[in-house]
């Protein structure tokens, strides 16, 4: 069982959201050995970082708003990069703000509620009166209500997630499948796979599903005797025969139609490139401050090495009638090594996958299907 979470309404008229207590709570945090940074709208680089340091769908979620990062000073600035290693953020949504996405590493345990604050505080001075801070642990309550005293006006219990039915399409090995598979027999996503479609008999994706008793069907295209059309056809009806709330393409190597999409207005991919936030763009910024193109198509990774790219990654977005330009939920970028092997990228690569995916399907569940204001945030004391 996951532990109760709570959304806390605040005042932001409040005296303890105010600039000198901010400023006395950040002058603590500098004397820890820590840099916060105030941003209104994250360049690209940084949001390439912050997916490079911090998680997979942070930067899209700090995208829409602004934010505080923080990281470490080193010894010699001269020497290293200072690390990334936490953010804040926070977005306005009508006359209310709302904070998250709020990830800080373990060692910043004590700067949380300097970060809380600070969020908060940007807030007010954007003119918003309250806020919203969605998904706080009960644990931590304690320790938020010590610290904001009268500012908290109302609590009430966190939507519980409900449980997508899920439909999987696959053409191969399945390891993203799995990946699935694994975090939602372990509660560590609360959805339900309830079948799998593939397109190639020997798929092995179809022995994973029969490991665990998910139904599964392989529709194959008779090239001679169906055209493309109805072909996509039987795709379309055997998806639906399973009546699912969300569709997932995970390695799945035929590119599906518009009534697809249509039928399937929730419906994402996973895509083995570091895909640009802005669905039209050519290129992408990289956390080195390089750009290079954005490999769509189904042969990004052969595409990427043969463009003797230096960085490859994962995304995944919502699938819309454009290939690889939908909405994108989570991404992270990987940097190709010199001297590795394919065999050594791929592993490399999958688990990075898998990563963005389970990221990906947990914040937007928490978005999508549990409410529509929800922001990713998880407060510990
Ligand atoms: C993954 O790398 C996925 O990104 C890619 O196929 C692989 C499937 O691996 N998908 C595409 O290229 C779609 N354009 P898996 O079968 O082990 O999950």
């Amino acid at each position: 069982m996951s532990e109760e979470r709570l959304d806390l309404t605040v005042t932001l008229d409040d005296a303890c959201i105010a600039w000198q207590p901010l400023h006395e709570a950040l002058e603590v945090v500098d004397e820890a050995g820590f840099v916060p940074h105030r941003f209104h709208a994250l360049a690209e680089r940084e949001l390439a970082r912050v997916e490079a340091d911090l998680g997979t769908t942070l930067g899209v979620a700090l995208s829409i708003g602004g934010g505080w990062l923080i990281e470490r000073k080193t010894e010699a600035p001269a020497v290293g990069v200072p690390q990334l290693l936490g953010c804040a953020g926070y977005h306005g949504e009508g006359d209310r703000g709302i904070v998250g996405p709020f990830h800080l590493d373990g060692e910043l345990a004590a700067t949380r509620l300097t970060m809380l604050l600070a969020a908060l505080f940007s807030l007010r001075e954007r003119g918003y009166r309250r806020a919203l801070i969605p998904g706080v642990k009960a644990s931590a309550l304690p320790a938020i209500r010590a610290f904001l005293g009268g500012a908290i006006v109302a609590q009430q219990a966190s939507p519980a997630p409900t449980r997508p039915r899920v439909v999987v399409c696959a053409s191969g090995n399945g390891s993203n499948f799995q990946a699935v598979i694994d975090a939602a027999a372990s509660g560590n996503l609360a959805l339900d796979i309830v079948s799998l479609v593939t397109n190639r008999r020997n798929a092995f994706a179809l022995e994973r599903a029969q490991r665990v008793g998910i139904a599964s069907q392989a529709l194959v295209w008779e090239r001679g005797r169906e055209t493309r059309a109805e072909f996509d056809a039987r795709v379309i009806a055997a998806v639906a025969s399973a009546a699912p709330d969300l569709v997932l393409l995970l390695g799945w190597m035929h590119l599906l139609p518009l009534e697809f999409v249509t039928a399937f207005p929730a419906c994402y991919n996973i895509h083995p490139a570091y895909l640009p936030l802005d669905p039209r763009a050519e290129r992408v910024t990289l956390p080195d401050g390089s750009s290079q193109a954005a490999f769509r198509g189904a042969h990004a990774v052969d595409d990427a090495l043969a463009a003797g790219a230096s960085w490859i990654g994962a995304s995944l977005h919502a699938v819309t009638e454009d290939a690889d330009r939908g909405r994108i939920l989570a991404r992270a970028p990987l940097a190709l090594r010199p001297d590795e092997s394919r065999e050594q990228l791929d592993a490399r690569l999958h688990q990075l996958e898998h990563r963005v995916l389970l990221e990906g399907l947990r914040d937007d569940y928490r978005a999508n299907w549990t409410r529509k204001d929800a922001a990713a945030v998880s407060i510990e004391p």
